[in-house]
C-alpha cells in the first residue's frame, strides 16, 4: 500500500517536472524566436533596406553660397528642397544633385520680394510632406550700388524688407513646425559683418543683417532647450554676384571653402559673447572679426565702411 503511495507520489512530482520543462522550453524557444527576429530585423535595416535620410531646405539656392550650401549638404546625404527665384537655375542645379549625389530633391521657384500667401502656403505644403532637420537661410538682397538712404528707390528698400526680413520669419517659422516636434534641428542663418558694423550707404541691407543677427540671438535661446541649434554666420565677403568680387583671394572666399569651413564647425560659437548665437567659421574673416572687435573705436570702422562705400 505505502508502496503504491510512493509510486504516486513519485508519478505527480515526475509529471510537475516535466511541466517545468515544458514551460520553460516554451519560455525559451519565445526568447530565441525573439532575438532570431530581432537579429533578421537589423539585417534587413542594416543590408537591405534604403537609409531615410532628412532634409534640408535652403532658400536662396540657385547661385554663389546658397547653391554650394545645396551641393555640399547633398554630399552629405542630405535629401534638399531648393527654394529660389529662378526656376531654370533650380531644375539644372537639381538635375546635377541627383546625378552626383544619388538624393532625393525638390524645387520652388518663388519671388520674395513679391512673396504671395499663395507662395507660402505652396511651401507649408511641400515641407509639411518632409523630415527637416537643417534650414539653411541665405537668401537676400541688396542695395544695387551704395547709395545715400534718402536717395534710394522706394522699391529696393521694399524688396529689401521683403526678402531679408519678412522671407526669413516666414520660411522659418514654416520649417520650425517640422523640426520642433522632432526636438532636433540645424538653422543657418547667413549673416553679415555689414549686420554688425553699421555699414553707411548699404543702410537698409545693414539693418536687415542686424535684424537678422539680434533675432538669431533670441530664438537661438528659444531653441536651445529644444534640440533645435541657431547659427548666424558672420561672414565678410565670399566670391559671388552679390559681392560682386569675381577673383578669390586670402580674405575672400569662393564659396566652396568658405561653406565647407561652415559646416565643419557646426556649433562652435565665435565673435563677442554677448552674441552666443554667432559663429566665425571662416579663419580669415574670424581674424577680421578679432580685429574690429579689439582693436580701433567703433567709430573708426563705422567711418572705414563710410569711406569704403
Ligand atoms: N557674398 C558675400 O560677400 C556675402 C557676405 C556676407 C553675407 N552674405 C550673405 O550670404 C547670402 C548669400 O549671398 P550670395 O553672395 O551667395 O548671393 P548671390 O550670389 O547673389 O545669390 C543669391 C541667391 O538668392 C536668390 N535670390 C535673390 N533674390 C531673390 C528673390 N527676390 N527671390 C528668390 N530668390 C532670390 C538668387 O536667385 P537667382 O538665381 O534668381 O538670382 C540666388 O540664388 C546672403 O544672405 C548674403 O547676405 C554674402
Amino acid at each position: 500500500m505505502s508502496l503504491n503511495i510512493q509510486f504516486l507520489q513519485l508519478l505527480q512530482e515526475s509529471q510537475i517536472i516535466t511541466a517545468a520543462i515544458a514551460v520553460f522550453a516554451i519560455i525559451g524557444a519565445f526568447f530565441i524566436s525573439l532575438k532570431t527576429l530581432s537579429f533578421l530585423k537589423l539585417i534587413i535595416d542594416v543590408y537591405v533596406l534604403p537609409g531615410k535620410s532628412a532634409w534640408a531646405v535652403v532658400t536662396g539656392a540657385s547661385d554663389g553660397i546658397g547653391r554650394e550650401y545645396a551641393m555640399q549638404l547633398a554630399a552629405a546625404k542630405f535629401n534638399i528642397l531648393l527654394v529660389s527665384r529662378t526656376a531654370s537655375k533650380l531644375k539644372t542645379l537639381r538635375d546635377e544633385i541627383e546625378q552626383k549625389y544619388e538624393v532625393d530633391t525638390k524645387m520652388y521657384a518663388m519671388d520674395f520680394t513679391k512673396g504671395t500667401p499663395m507662395d507660402y502656403g505652396n511651401l507649408r505644403d511641400m515641407i509639411e510632406e518632409l523630415d527637416v532637420g537643417v534650414l539653411i537661410n541665405n537668401v537676400a538682397t541688396n542695395h544695387e550700388i551704395p547709395t545715400p538712404f534718402y536717395l534710394e528707390s522706394d522699391e529696393i528698400i521694399h524688396n529689401i524688407v521683403e526678402v531679408n526680413i519678412s522671407g526669413l520669419l516666414k520660411v522659418t517659422k514654416i520649417v520650425l513646425s517640422k523640426m520642433l516636434p522632432n526636438n532636433r534641428g540645424l538653422i543657418i542663418n547667413c549673416g553679415s559683418f555689414a549686420g554688425s558694423v553699421p555699414t553707411p550707404y548699404l543702410s537698409v541691407y545693414s539693418g536687415s543683417k542686424a535684424f537678422m543677427n539680434q533675432w538669431s540671438q533670441a530664438i537661438g535661446a528659444e531653441l536651445k532647450s529644444k534640440g533645435i541649434i541657431v547659427e548666424n554666420v558672420n561672414t565678410y565677403f565670399v566670391v559671388s554676384s552679390m559681392s560682386k568680387i569675381r577673383r578669390p583671394s586670402l580674405l575672400i572666399p569662393l564659396p566652396k571653402p568658405y561653406v565647407k569651413s561652415v559646416l565643419s564647425k557646426i556649433g562652435i560659437p565665435g565673435g563677442a559673447s554677448y552674441y552666443p548665437f554667432n559663429s566665425n567659421p571662416y579663419p580669415a574673416h574670424a581674424l577680421i572679426n578679432w580685429l574690429i572687435s579689439n582693436t580701433f573705436s567703433w567709430s573708426f570702422w563705422v567711418n572705414y565702411t563710410l569711406g569704403m562705400c
